[in-house]
């Protein structure tokens, strides 16, 4: 069966995902690899990434799975924070949204993606106590991620 994997990611963690995914599955059956496009929709399955803004999915993906009609899809994406399981939940609930009721869902996997040093100097600058302690570790905990576990864990996922 033809699928397609498509990924929007602005500092290379989905991407990583995405990689991850095109190694996992075979080969000469991929129609599409790369950014939202059209080309993609011609795929009967469609591995879909996006990269965790606002708490859903990144603007260019929400408008992607929006064109979606009725392929199968799995969603995959990595966020900033990572603590709590409830928190990518909320967050797939929101993705899933963008979906036609026509469009049958594969699977789904999320987990924390790195953030850029400037986020870190932000949290350094807000005021003492247990929320700027919560950020600051959150963001040291997210610097090794994706690693090699979180790639197995999706490539495990996306081969059922
Ligand atoms: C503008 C912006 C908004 C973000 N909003 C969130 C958010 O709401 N929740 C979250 O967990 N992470 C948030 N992040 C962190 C990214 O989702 C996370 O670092 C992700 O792994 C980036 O993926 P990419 O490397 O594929 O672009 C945000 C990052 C940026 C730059």
């Amino acid at each position: 069966m033809s699928y397609a994997i498509v990924y929007s990611s602005r500092t290379g963690n989905t991407e990583q995902l995405a990689r991850a995914v095109r190694e996992s599955l075979p080969g000469q059956e991929c129609l599409y690899f790369g950014p939202p496009d059209e080309a993609a929709l011609e795929a009967q399955t469609v591995y879909a990434g996006f990269w965790t803004d606002k708490g859903s999915c990144d603007e260019e993906m929400a408008h992607f799975l929006k064109s979606l009609t009725n392929q199968s899809v799995f969603l995959f994406g990595t966020a900033g924070f990572g603590g709590a399981p409830a928190y990518f939940e909320q967050i797939l609930g929101r993705v899933r949204e963008n979906l036609a009721p026509t469009v049958c869902l594969l699977g789904e996997y999320m987990c924390q993606g790195k953030m850029p040093q400037t986020v870190r100097e932000r949290y350094e600058s807000m005021e003492a106590g247990p929320r700027r302690d919560a950020m600051l570790t959150n963001f040291d905990q997210a610097k090794a991620h994706p690693d090699e576990r979180d790639l197995a864990q999706l490539a495990a996922a996306v081969r059922g």
